[in-house]
């Protein structure tokens, strides 16, 4: 589920079946005036029950990526959002009090059917105290700006939500290129578990519920039945992490990075408790699994409720992210040492050097999510992370070393901040021959991005190797990636892709799952290295070999059955074009300048 603050369940209004009659604006206006006549008179008229339930949005947040490219065109959908958000600051102004708001709510997300009712509930009971907390302690608080962050998407601009990093001249000087490959570092890379200790075999697959095979949920049919393991569009059995423990030991390896997400998606009844509680097992789970080092990162759906990381200390501590901070300090330190404390205190962020010549940069880019609240209180780079990094760099630099950074949200799409993404490009592009390797989560496919010299275009100068999870959720199959490693450069020389059919699997829940590598990237698409030049040629070889790109489809889903029966058209591949190219939200020059090879080939 895409999960956007309940002010938004105003702003679907301008969907569902009347988006294309004449009178649509009237029944907005019903809306609006049977509000104001709500709260002057305290009665809820009846009329407006009746003019909400007009528009049906079924699951409308899990797909507003898929929006109307009319409603985009317009605006329509920013002008309705600033009004939904001032309306809802101007009551709060009134004096209306939080058990009223809720209920607001609560009813429109229910009338409108945009979730089943305990749904709504849960997920607006957790948040509402945070939207509150921002509204009633930042009087200049402006309301289109959560429209300009929640619907980056849509390009609202009523706001300008700027900040700089200071980043030194020069550039970091040139490292040894690919050298022979024979001797290598195996590191394993685990990503977006969601393990769901709800998740019971037996139960409905499919169900209305953003969350299907919850233990709380009707008995599956025959046919309809969650697995044993996993199932498409759902999270995964305690019994799959083990299983991938089990598998990725069969193979040697050095080092593993764990790119965030481990609690599930039943984002409407989190608590710090419980998600406290499936950290720790999945911490100790990696502890006694792995005999190598594991660096792990946090995940968007780690605090609770999910996305939500407040850098300001002067919050009630029933707001704050310091749990979060303070678990993961423990539950690391077991990997780490001494110096990492003081960061990861600070905002869940670290840098470790694993062996001579590497380091590890280890970000939390989950705050600078869109879909995190407490942006709306200030501009400014969060925990000033962007700052250290610049430092740490410098330093890494100044040593010669070789640096990974590790992340959970990729920059590039509608998820990241714009600015941030912008700051983020602007150090990669300095620091480009520090950084040899950037890793991340939180796609749930198998992807990449090349970034590209800021200065020219059409030099690629980095690589982001993003997901591949072990969760099914996106329907792709449990999956992680082994990358080879060259000991001098720590380059990375090849990826190895595992995964197994999960079908497969569920039907003989018995048996250990058949894994196998589904593919390398150097021998997949024919390249000599995976150096940020060779892969931007591969970007434009794709363009215009059209057939690289339907069977890139097939490995960002790992052959799964929803990705064998699902053909990628002309959209889907240039779709997939534009998210290698893209880093910072909305600058498509490259993605324009791919499609159109695209169209002539
Ligand atoms: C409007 O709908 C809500 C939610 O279904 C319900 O609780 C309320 O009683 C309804 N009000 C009227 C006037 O029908
Ligand atoms: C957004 O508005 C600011 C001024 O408020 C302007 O400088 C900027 O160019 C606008 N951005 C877009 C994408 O329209
Ligand atoms: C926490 O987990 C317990 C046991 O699984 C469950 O009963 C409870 O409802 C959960 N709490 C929340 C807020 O979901
Ligand atoms: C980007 O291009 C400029 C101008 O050609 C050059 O000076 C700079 O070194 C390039 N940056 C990288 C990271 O190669
Ligand atoms: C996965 O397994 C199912 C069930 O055995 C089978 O029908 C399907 O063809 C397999 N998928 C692939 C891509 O091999
Ligand atoms: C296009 O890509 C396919 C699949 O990777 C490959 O088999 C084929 O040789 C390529 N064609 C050309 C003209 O490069
Ligand atoms: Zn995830
Ligand atoms: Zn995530």
């Amino acid at each position: 589920m895409s999960v956007i603050f309940v002010i938004f369940c105003y702003l679907v209004l301008v969907f569902g079946q009347e988006k294309t009659s004449n009178n649509f604006y009237d029944i907005l206006n019903k809306i609006r005036q049977g509000y104001a006549e709500y709260h002057s008179t305290g009665i809820r008229p009846g009329y407006l029950n009746e003019s909400l339930s007009r528009f049906q949005l079924a699951h409308f947040f899990r797909d507003q990526k898929t929006l109307p490219r009319k409603i985009i065109e317009d605006g329509a959908l920013c002008e309705v959002c600033n009004v939904a958000a001032e309306s809802l600051v101007q009551e709060r102004k009134n004096g209306m009090n939080n058990v009223e708001i809720r209920g607001e709510m609560e009813t429109l997300c229910k009338l409108l059917n945009i979730e089943p009712g305990r749904v709504c509930d849960g997920f607006i009971d957790i948040n509402a105290d945070i939207i509150l907390y921002v509204i009633d302690n930042n009087p200049n608080f402006s309301p289109g700006k959560l429209c300009d962050l929640l619907l980056q998407n849509q390009q609202c601009n009523f706001t300008n939500i700027d900040w700089i990093v200071d980043v030194p001249d020069g550039q970091s000087p040139i490292r040894p290129g690919p050298s022979d490959s024979s001797s290598t570092y195996k590191i394993l890379q685990v990503t977006d578990v969601h393990m769901d200790l709800l998740y019971t075999p037996g139960k409905v697959r499919t169900c209305t519920e953003p969350l299907c095979c919850q233990s709380d949920q009707e008995d599956g049919s025959e046919g309809n039945s969650c697995g044993r393991w996993a199932e498409y569009g759902s999270d995964i059995s305690v019994d799959l992490v083990d299983e991938m423990l089990r598998f990725a030991n069969t193979l040697d390896i050095n080092f593993v990075y764990f790119t965030g997400d481990i609690v599930s998606h039943r984002v409407w009844s989190t608590s710090v408790e419980n998600n406290s509680a499936v950290i720790k097992l999945f911490y100790d789970k990696l502890q006694n699994g792995f005999k190598v080092p594991v660096y792990s990162i946090l995940g968007n759906h780690e605090p609770s409720p999910l996305n939500q990381f407040v850098d300001d200390n002067s919050v009630p501590s029933s707001l704050s992210s310091q749990w979060l901070f303070d678990l993961v300090d423990q539950e690391w330190s077991k990997w780490l040492t001494e110096s990492q404390k003081e960061t990861i205190a600070k905002g869940g962020f670290y840098t470790i050097s694993p062996v001579p010549g590497l380091r590890l940069i280890v970000l939390n880019s989950n705050v600078a999510y869109t879909e995190c609240w407490w942006l709306l209180t200030q501009d400014k780079d969060p925990y000033d992370q962007l700052d250290w990094l610049v430092s740490i760099l410098s330093q890494a630099e100044a040593k010669g070393e070789s640096v990974h950074i590790l992340g959970h949200i990729p920059t590039g799409s509608g998820d990241i901040m714009k600015v941030w993404g912008r700051e983020f490009n602007k150090i990669v592009n300095r620091f480009a021959n520090t950084i040899t390797g950037q890793f991340n989560g939180h796609t749930h496919v198998d992807s990449f991005q090349v970034y590209y010299n800021i200065s020219d275009l059409s030099q690629a100068i980095n690589v982001a190797w993003n997901g591949a999870s072990l969760v099914a959720y996106d329907n792709a199959n449990p999956s992680f990636k082994v990358y080879s490693v060259d000991k001098d450069t720590f380059n990375i020389v090849d990826i190895d892709q595992w995964t197994f059919n999960l079908t497969k699997a569920n039907e003989n829940p018995n048996n250990y799952p058949e894994w196998y590598k589904i593919y390398s990237f150097r021998d997949a698409f024919g390249l000599s290295t995976l150096q940020p030049k060779d892969m931007g040629n591969l970007l434009i070889n794709m363009a215009k070999n059209h057939s690289q790109l339907a069977e890139y489809h097939l490995y960002r889903y790992k052959n799964s059955d929803i990705a064998v029966n699902t053909v990628c058209d002309q959209d889907c591949q240039k779709g997939y074009l534009c998210e290698f190219s893209t880093h910072v939200f909305g600058e498509t020059s490259n993605c324009e300048y791919l499609k159109k090879i695209y169209d002539q080939n």
